[in-house]
């Protein structure tokens, strides 16, 4: 199915001229009792097009239509069992108790008339409510993450069987209007497309370049915080894939004299970006004049788009290819991913014919090792940091977990710890193995890793990384973590 992520405010006359087939009330970060928290005309309950609303979303819909919230003071965070007390359209075939991943502090306590309750977990006595006459339905725990075990069959009754949606957003469609988008957006322009080597931009590139051919040139800026043997591999990969010019730029000492001094995360990923983009500028201007050359390429995904304040959802960070884009910036971004989450783009990367290694390689952030080295980041760091990773890169395939995990890197703390190694003290720093499972960044669970491939990681690390006298391994899943460190 389309489906579009609109703001609250948007009323409910502009929701109905976009004619919905159903509307999902989301979760979010406020209370109902904060102000200001987002809020919704109550008109919305009377037009009679089937509504679910989702933790915050239900607890809105609870509170307007006069049922109650409560601030139980029992939080619930995370896997949590449910038990299903009642039928309901949206529950068909779902075993009597099965485990969702809650996220919440107030809680439903009391129904709205002509609802029922048909779920409770210990933390919430209305984990679910349902009002069949009106199509209306809630739920306190989160359907749309891949750790509520039938989630995604739950979201599927809602679209199929509540509101009679066909499945029509399928790879092929979303390609065909994605390439109409390019098309028509940029008309004969000449685009620039930033390649990081990550399975984003190699397929904005690719799709770019269906939609253009050759009115695309593709740059790949080596910052020095990329992972081992990567910009090689880029460049093997992109020139031989794409038949399009490929500027290669060695940009390690701007990038590490720019950060000379940072450590704060947020200023880090905003340097990083406006280097990037002044990177791309020069490049652009190299090539011709910066006018034959006005668009630029971004892998930006759905998520980034949300996490960067989108919408009215809480900034959390600020992704280099959002947020932290520079005001004077002098190209127009293209950014045909913007709709899309991961596994769309890597069904579309696929469908596209990118070879399997770059669709499934493991996402790597924008401002790559700098989000990793916590504190200053320092051209000797950065080495400290690309050795770890190649060990737990290495060892992560050598296992056969590549594609089972999300992500799994090494981090540099700011720390350093005392050890001995033969016989004598040291005082170096510590790395941490972060890897986690995830369907699409917005969670993630810690992965649990077997012990065996834990221990040849570390004494790997040890032995093999100077500077590194300790290894442990991060047990947080999102929330409360996030998946990077900074
Ligand atoms: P977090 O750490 O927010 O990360 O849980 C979610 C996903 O996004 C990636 N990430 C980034 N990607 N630019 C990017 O292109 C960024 O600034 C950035 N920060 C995080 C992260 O690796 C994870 O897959």
């Amino acid at each position: 199915m389309f489906s579009e992520i609109v703001p609250p405010t948007v009323g409910v006359d502009e929701m109905m001229a976009r004619r919905p087939k159903g509307i999902i009330l989301s979760g979010g970060p406020k209370s109902v009792y904060e102000t200001p928290s987002p809020t919704i005309d109550p008109r919305i309950y009377e037009t009679g097009v089937p509504i679910l609303g989702i933790c915050y979303g239900a607890q809105l819909l609870t509170q307007q239509l006069s049922g109650t919230v409560t601030r139980t003071g029992q939080s619930e965070y995370g896997r949590t069992r449910m038990q299903i007390s009642a039928e309901s359209k949206i529950f068909v075939d779902w075993p009597e108790v099965s485990e969702v991943w809650m996220s919440h502090g107030d809680a439903i306590t009391e129904v709205p008339e002509g609802f029922v309750a048909v779920a409770s977990t210990p933390g919430a006595p209305v984990a679910a409510l349902c009002d069949a006459e009106r199509s209306i339905y809630g739920v306190q725990f989160h359907p749309e993450v891949n750790h509520t075990e039938r989630g995604a069959d739950l979201l599927e009754r809602f679209v199929h069987d509540v509101c009679g949606a066909p499945a029509t957003w399928t790879h092929v469609s979303i390609i065909e209007s994605a390439v109409e988008d390019v098309r028509r957006q940029v008309g004969s322009g000449r685009i620039l497309c930033a390649l990081s080597g990550g399975v984003d931009s190699a397929v904005a590139a690719a799709l770019v370049h269906k939609a253009v051919g050759d009115q695309l040139v593709c740059a790949f800026v080596d910052t020095g915080l990329m992972r081992a043997g990567e910009a090689h591999q880029v460049e093997q990969t992109f020139l031989r894939q794409f038949e399009v010019e490929l500027v290669h730029v060695k940009a390690a000492d701007r990038f590490f004299d720019a950060l000379v001094g940072v450590s704060d995360p947020e200023e880090k990923r905003k340097i990083i970006g406006e280097l990037f983009i002044r990177i791309f500028e020069e490049v652009a201007s190299d090539l011709g004049s910066t006018d034959s050359l006005d668009y630029l390429v971004q892998g930006t995904l759905y998520p980034d788009v949300i996490e960067s304040g989108a919408g009215d959802a809480s900034n959390i960070k600020s992704h280099h290819n959002v947020g932290g884009l520079p005001d004077d910036l002098n190209f127009e971004l293209v950014e045909p991913l913007r709709l899309l989450f991961k596994d769309e783009v890597r069904a579309i990367g696929e469908e596209l014919g990118l070879p399997h290694d770059i669709v499934w390689r493991q996402p790597f952030p924008g401002p790559g090792l700098a989000v990793r080295i916590i504190g200053e980041v320092t051209p000797r760091r950065a080495e400290i940091l690309r050795a770890a990773d190649a060990v737990v890169v290495e060892e992560i395939r050598r296992a056969g977990l590549e594609r089972e995990l999300w992500q799994s890197f090494a981090v540099l703390p700011a720390v350093r710890t005392v050890g001995v190694m033969g016989d004598e003290r040291t005082y170096a720093y510590p790395i941490v193995i972060r890897a986690v499972t995830s369907d699409d960044a917005m969670t993630a669970d810690w992965a649990r890793l077997p012990y065996d491939v834990v221990e040849r990681i570390a004494s790997r690390i040890i032995n093999e990384v100077d500077g590194v006298n300790r290894v442990a391994l991060d047990v947080t899943s999102k929330p409360p973590g996030t998946i990077e460190w900074e």
